[in-house]
Formats: structure tokens, C-alpha cells, sequence
């Protein structure tokens, strides 16, 4: 519609899926953060006044779930499991070293690209086959330093496929 700016129209077209209800905030807060990496100030003031939510609430929801963000972040979010059977297993600091040498970052960091983000998370019920990592919502398991490295290359290959960002080299 006229005069809307892109993020109310893409709330409105959440709602139309979801409903204009308390139940859908958390599954229009997944949608918008799943697709723009976080969630905005103006985003969570369109969800608030779209759904009745005071804004009080969509921000608690919105800083409460690890999963979601209210800062920006990489296009894709990197989670290593932290947890204790992931921790115990040998390769557990080989890749965390090899991770944080290749991305240049430290956790809670974004690349300056704007591809990767960084995070330490909980267990993800991968114990058996740690250490695990999560990225975006691609779980990858029993890794090493050779094949960490290759997953953080699929995903600039994605990145690059996708046209994100023309200084990608
Ligand atoms: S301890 Fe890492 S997935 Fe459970």
C-alpha cells in the first residue's frame, strides 16, 4: 500500500499468515529475524502496534530468545555449542581456534563483511556427535579443523551465489 515503508508491509503480510493475535508474535519475530539477521527498532514498533503487543513486551521477547537479536548481525549466524559433552571432546578448541582465525572475529563479533557472526550457544542435543555448530538453522556436526574450514567456504560460495555483498572476494 502507499505510504508504507517496506517493513510495515512486510509485518502486514506476516499477520495475514500468522493472524493479528498475541500467538503470532513469536512466529512473526522468527520470520523477521530470520530473514534480515535481527530484528529493528522499527520492526519491533510495527509488530507492537500491528498486534496490540505493548512494545515492552515484543522487546523482552525479542532480548529474551538467544535465537532472535535486536542487533545486527551476520547474514549468517555461526553457533558453537559450548556445553560440556561438545567442550570434553577433543577437537572442541582445535576448531573454536580455527573458526575465530579464519572468520578474523571473536565471539559476539560480525565479520566486517557483514557475513558471519559469531556466538556461543547451549546444547543443541547433537552431545553424541560434538563438537556441533549451528548456522542459521543448518545444524553441522563431528567437526575438525579441515571441515569447519569447509563449511565457513560453502557458505561464502552461498553468500557469493546470492550476490550478497559485492566485496566478497
Ligand atoms: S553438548 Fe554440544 S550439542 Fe549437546
Amino acid at each position: 500500500m502507499e505510504g508504507q515503508s517496506p517493513v510495515q508491509l512486510e509485518v502486514e503480510r506476516l499477520i495475514r499468515v500468522h493472524g493479528r493475535n498475541r500467538t503470532a508474535l513469536m512466529p512473526i519475530l522468527q520470520e523477521l529475524n530470520r530473514a534480515h539477521s535481527y530484528l529493528s527498532e522499527e520492526a519491533m514498533l510495527c509488530v507492537s502496534k500491528e498486534l496490540g503487543v505493548p512494545r515492552a513486551e515484543v522487546y523482552g521477547v525479542a532480548t529474551f530468545y538467544s535465537f532472535l537479536s535486536v542487533r545486527p548481525r551476520g547474514r549468517f549466524v555461526i553457533r558453537m555449542c559450548r556445553s560440556i559433552s561438545c567442550a570434553k571432546q577433543g577437537k572442541f578448541h582445535p576448531v573454536t581456534a580455527a573458526l575465530m582465525e579464519e572468520l578474523g572475529i571473536s565471539f559476539g563479533e560480525t565479520t566486517p563483511d557483514g557475513l558471519f557472526t559469531l556466538e556461543k550457544t547451549n546444547c543443541m542435543g547433537m552431545c553424541d556427535q560434538g563438537p556441533a555448530i549451528l548456522v542459521n538453522e543448518d545444524v553441522h556436526v563431528k567437526l575438525t579443523v579441515a571441515s569447519v574450514l569447509e563449511i565457513i567456504d560453502d557458505y561464502r560460495r552461498k553468500a557469493k551465489a546470492e550476490g550478497f555483498g559485492k566485496k566478497i572476494a
